[in-house]
């Protein structure tokens, strides 16, 4: 029985080439690749500016460090922790909101209730592919005068009221294996701000200035900066995948209807999400949820010993975390709910049709043997 991943990158002869090729040129750390990607990636995304660096979590420290003041950051508890651990990490502290159930999203509503004199920022999650509903969030975090960044680790290609993700507050994206495209490893930070994006530049590369250069031999550091630059040769595989990152989604989109036509058919055990007329997906995960939660880690393991990988993204949720849990023990109902009930089942582009067949059919299995 050969194992079905959860995901799976799609990395092309081609790719390899152009990665030996890029290795060849003796350029080895951030070059002329990196431009290229960032102006492909700006042009995409419509953001004035993009900083292709080594992670989502970097561009998300870099989000929080260009703000003046510390203070208190709202985020959904519905993340992976790096969204927590970059808001830690930069002397600020986390304040986790609850998301709408169906779009696993945070929305406006759910910030507003945590906004104190303390907050400074909301990052908000585009969760596995799907905008948060942007119209409202931005009105509400410009009367309070608020950084909104985006963390589109998991959402590359897909729109809002028909606006781009990362091109509505300073934008975080992820090119992890898993993502909607991959640098092996890496990010880009996107920002329409001229400011923010020379600071940004600073930051990912030691705070050398080249404008305060006085000889060629000059490196003069104009603030304590990191090393979170991404290399020449993934930043050429980057520009290759953003060529292709259409028809990934393409792909995914149509594995997403297979899925959502089959567990329709078992509306008495999955609950399918349905997608606001306003938002299109880019799947970067395919999740729905089982009606009851008794069910949830029983068709894992029944999944797992059928090799068909299967996960929950998240269990635990922020706010559940031991080593969180000194920011906020509440109870947030959605996201303590959907942490119980949620499935991510297989989803990249090579997912073949005779794979789907095989994940439909073990859940039938699963759905008669052990509900029905
Ligand atoms: C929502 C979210 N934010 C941030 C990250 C971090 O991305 P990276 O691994 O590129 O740092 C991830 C990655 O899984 C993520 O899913």
């Amino acid at each position: 029985m050969t194992k079905i991943s959860l995901s799976k990158p799609n990395i092309s002869k081609k790719e390899i080439n152009i990665i030996n090729k890029s290795l060849k040129s003796g350029w080895l750390t951030h070059g002329p690749n990196n431009r290229i990607f960032e102006k492909n990636f700006s042009k995409l995304i419509k953001s004035k500016y993009s900083i292709s660096m080594n992670s989502c979590t970097s561009a998300l420290e870099c989000a929080l460090k260009v703000i003046e003041k510390k203070g208190e950051v709202i985020i959904p508890s519905w993340t992976w922790v790096s969204t927590a651990n970059a808001v830690i990490n930069t002397g600020n502290v986390p304040v986790f909101a609850d998301v709408d159930t169906n779009s696993r999203n945070i929305t406006a509503e759910y910030i507003k209730k945590k906004i104190t004199k303390k907050t400074i920022a909301v990052i908000v999650v585009h969760y596995g592919g799907l905008p948060c509903q942007m119209k409202k969030i931005l009105s509400l975090t410009k009367k309070h005068k608020l950084q909104l960044i985006e963390d589109s680790a998991e959402t590359l290609g897909a729109s809002c009221d028909k606006k781009l993700t990362g091109s509505f507050g300073n934008g975080c994206f992820s090119f992890f294996p898993t993502k909607n495209i991959t640098t092996t490893e890496g990010g880009m930070f996107t920002t329409s701000n001229k400011a923010i994006f020379e600071k940004v530049k600073l930051i990912i590369a030691h705070g050398i200035n080249k404008k305060l250069k006085k000889h060629f031999w000059h490196r003069q550091s104009s603030l304590a900066g990191h090393n979170f630059r991404l290399p020449n040769h993934l930043a050429a595989l980057g520009v290759s995948q953003l060529k292709r990152l259409h028809r990934f989604n393409k792909k995914r989109r149509l594995i997403a209807k297979k899925y959502d036509k089959f567990l329709k058919s078992f509306s008495n055990i999955f609950e399918v999400q349905t997608i606001n007329k306003n938002l299109s997906h880019s799947y970067q995960m395919y999740t729905c949820l089982v009606k009851k939660s008794e069910y949830r880690n029983k068709l894992l393991y029944y999944l797992k010993s059928k090799n068909i990988e299967a996960s929950a993204h998240f269990d635990p949720p922020l706010h559940r975390q031991n080593y969180l849990k000194k920011y906020s023990n509440e109870r947030l109902e959605n996201t303590d709910n959907l942490s119980q009930k949620i499935i991510s089942l297989p989803m990249y582009p090579d997912l073949k049709d005779r794979e789907i067949q095989i994940i439909k059919k073990t859940i039938k299995q699963w759905c008669k043997k052990y509900v029905i």
